[in-house]
């Protein structure tokens, strides 16, 4: 299958990465990656699925917030 990873340079995107390429051809995609995408934008999405056709998959690990644990409040 043809995938696109949303996020492949992050901690989860690049082990998501890792485990679907062995047996799948794997779009890594990101702000920063090759394959260039902001999901913020909603032509640069569309400039996405233009360029990269019979996609059968998508993964989206992406996100700009620090990872913190959440607080019991009892
Ligand atoms: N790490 C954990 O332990 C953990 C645990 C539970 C849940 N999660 C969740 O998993 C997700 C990813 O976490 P992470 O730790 O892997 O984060 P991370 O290492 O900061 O990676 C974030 C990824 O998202 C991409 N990205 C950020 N903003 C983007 C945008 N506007 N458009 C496209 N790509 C964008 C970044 O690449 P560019 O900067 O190149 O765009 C990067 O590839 C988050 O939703 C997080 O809440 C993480």
């Amino acid at each position: 299958m043809r995938i696109v990873v949303v996020g492949a340079t992050g901690t989860i995107g690049s082990a998501v990465v890792r485990a679907l390429q062995p047996k799948h051809e794997v779009v890594a995609a990101s702000r920063s990656s090759g394959v260039n995408v902001d999901i913020r934008e909603k032509a640069s999405l569309e400039r996405l699925f233009q360029a990269v056709k019979d996609i059968d998959a998508v993964t989206a690990q992406n996100a700009e917030v620090p990872i913190r644990r959440l607080r019991r409040s009892c």
